[in-house]
């Protein structure tokens, strides 16, 4: 889930590798640990933040040009100074970092305990360093990645590894399976990380791992295999990240420089795919399967957290306008229940970071039952952009920030592309709707404008509302799921509990929480169901709850039954989760400031949820 960053090269590594982590924080982590050779291997690890690790190794002995960095999201173990890694062998022979966990921990340790092995840590991680050793120690003219093939091969689980054997000064060893690792190609000199964010600065060439990759970096010379030690081609490929989207760019928070970006975003985002002029659509990663997918008797998508209300929006975008049947499905469901996947089915995987492992293995699933598998993805180069047979990148740029932000526009307009693309080959939308709404979808880069603007007063909204301890958050068809991904943004950053309800659903019961210190967010922009949303929110009155409405600029009846009121600009309904979003993804970043939180790495979450 968190960060791995390894360095050989001429240049000192621990420079590298603590900047390297830096760029990975947004990642979330526990503890952060460094080990780099200068004849011997030192190892420096601590609990708490990056900051915290740079003080503990002040004024220590840090030279050297090969080393290995690491950011923990514990698993195994308490988060504390000994379960942190970089973890040692039992002899001093090995050093590894490692994300992911190592399933059969238990049943290894029970083994190389027999072996004589002793542990000091609670982690799955030093039981797969030791086995590491063992397989060293045991033949007899092995190398350090013989070894680690070796290992590797009696693991079950999922790992990202970078590893040094301390007999071999010019060797570094990074291994895949489940948890991503990206190899950087600069001139003598290499760098291994969990993402390309610690390497876009050195250099533009990488090649990303695929599982069961081992890559091993000895004496100047790459070379990737498999773990049965036969020789695997290597892509290089060009990084697509802009180094300027890894800083704040004079915002006090990433989340907060994410939300204002959005303009830009759902720019980005249909730039060279909306045309008004000549009223088209073209998404050129779905041509070859545009056909298949226009046949299609089902669609499903499957997806986790704000990707999956992304696919509620996108299940009522396809439904309402391209006809076609469409379920969406948490992936951590959907891998493990029986569900029916017929061989015409296509299933749809929506994910910000394309490394959402629950995401992963539902795509796996699928594509084993025989279904096509499409993704909408944020991460060029990203697992799931390369499991995929064809699909859509959002082009949101790097969001840094773990409450998603940005990302969820772009994927509702790439949804709202896909739904009226599909609609307009299957001629079930008229030529005039068809243009209009993609003039329209053209004209929210600016409308978000005017509703960023109102930052302020909705500043003063949090204000009034910041210590409450749960609120409600309401919404009806395309508002559902915005209603949703208010109420995930508040609990995720200021630790309110917040439930997020069909406005409809609320008599069927959490009408019965309303009282004077229930907040009550209703997303109310006047469209088909404006009548039905007016009598919810005089339910809610009626119990005397607090009313939050984001309405329709000029309306004036709902201005008069709420208590505080957020206006947006007069759009289509199609295109209202766009424009409601914004204000409840600034409500939730000013309420979790106040409160003190730590809006851009929230406690206990990460950015990309690489295990299960
Ligand atoms: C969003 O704010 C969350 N941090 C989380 O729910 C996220 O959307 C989810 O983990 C899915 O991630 P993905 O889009 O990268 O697959
Ligand atoms: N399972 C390992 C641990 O608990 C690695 C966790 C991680 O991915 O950071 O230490």
């Amino acid at each position: 889930m968190c960060g791995i960053v390894g360095y050989i090269g001429t240049k000192e590594a621990y420079p590298i590798l603590i900047k390297g982590l830096k760029r990975l924080e947004y990642r979330g982590y526990d503890s952060a640990g460094v080990a780099v050779f200068n004849g011997k291997i030192n190892l420096y690890k601590h609990k708490g933040k990056i900051k915290e690790l740079e003080k503990f190794v002040s004024a220590k002995d840090i030279g050297g040009t090969l080393g290995i960095g690491h950011t923990r999201w514990a698993t195994h173990g308490e988060p504390n100074d000994t379960n942190a890694h970089p973890h040692r062998s039992m002899n001093d022979l090995f050093t590894l970092v490692h994300n992911g966990i190592i399933e059969n921990y238990a049943d290894l340790k029970k083994d190389l305990i027999k072996q004589g092995y002793k542990f000091n840590s609670d982690t799955d991680t030093e039981i797969l360093v030791n086995l590491v050793e063992f397989f060293y120690t045991r033949e007899d003219d092995i190398d350090a990645e013989t070894a680690v093939r070796m290992a590797l091969t009696k693991v079950v689980g999922a790992y990202g590894i970078a590893v040094l054997c301390s007999e071999e000064p010019g060797t570094l060893i990074a291994a895949r399976k489940g948890s991503p690792l990206v190899i950087g190609i600069g001139s003598n000199e290499y760098f291994v990380a969990s993402d390309a964010a610690p390497i876009v600065e050195y250099t533009n060439n990488v090649v990303y791992m695929n599982d069961y990759d081992v890559a091993v970096i000895k004496n100047n010379k790459f070379t990737l295999k498999n773990l049965q030690n036969n020789p695997m081609s290597l892509t290089i490929e060009q990084l697509d990240l802009n180094i300027g989207e890894l800083d704040k760019g004079g915002f006090d928070h990433f989340m907060l420089k994410e939300i204002f970006e959005q303009p830009k975003t759902i720019e980005d985002t249909f730039r060279g795919r909306l045309n008004p002029a000549k009223s088209e659509i073209v998404l050129g990663g779905l041509l070859d399967v545009m056909p298949k997918l226009a046949a299609a008797e089902r669609l499903i998508i499957i997806s986790c957290g704000t990707s999956w209300h992304a696919g509620l929006i996108g299940e009522y975008l396809i439904e309402e306008y391209a006809k076609i049947p469409v379920e969406v499905e948490y992936a951590s469901e959907f891998r493990y229940r029986k569900p029916v996947i017929r061989k015409g089915d296509i299933v749809l995987a929506i994910s910000q970071s394309g490394e959402t492992a629950d995401t992963l293995a539902a795509v796996e699933m699928a594509k084993d039952a025989g279904a096509t598998i499409l993704g909408i993805c944020n991460v060029t180069g990203s697992t799931l952009s390369r499991v995929t047979e064809a699909g859509v990148y959002t082009h949101a740029g790097a969001e840094i920030g773990v409450a998603s932000t940005k990302a969820f526009s772009a994927q509702v307009t790439v949804l709202i592309m896909l739904a009226l693309k599909l609609a307009y080959v299957k001629g079930e939308i008229s030529d005039k709707d068809y243009k209009d709404l993609i003039e329209e979808l053209a004209a929210i880069p600016e409308k978000l404008k005017t509703i960023l603007d109102n930052n302020d007063h909705i500043r003063s909204i949090a204000e009034k509302y910041k210590d409450s301890v749960n609120a409600l958050y309401l919404g009806r068809g395309y508002l559902f799921p915005v209603a949703l991904e208010g109420a995930l943004k508040l609990k995720e950053i200021s630790y309110i509990h917040a439930e997020g309800y069909p406005a409809g659903e609320m008599k069927h019961g959490p009408i019965a929480l309303i009282d004077n210190n229930l907040p009550v967010i209703v997303v109310a922009p006047q469209d088909d169901y404006y009548e039905k949303i007016l009598s919810n929110i005089r339910e809610v009155k009626a119990r005397r709850g607090n009313v939050i409405t984001i309405v329709t600029e000029g309306d004036e009846k709902l201005k008069e039954l709420s208590d505080d009121v957020i206006t947006i600009p007069r759009s289509h309904p199609v295109m209202t989760p766009l424009l409601t979003v914004i204000p409840l993804q600034l409500f939730s970043y000013h309420t979790a400031l106040m409160r003190g939180c730590n809006v851009d790495q929230p406690r206990n979450l990460a950015k990309s949820v690489t295990v299960e």
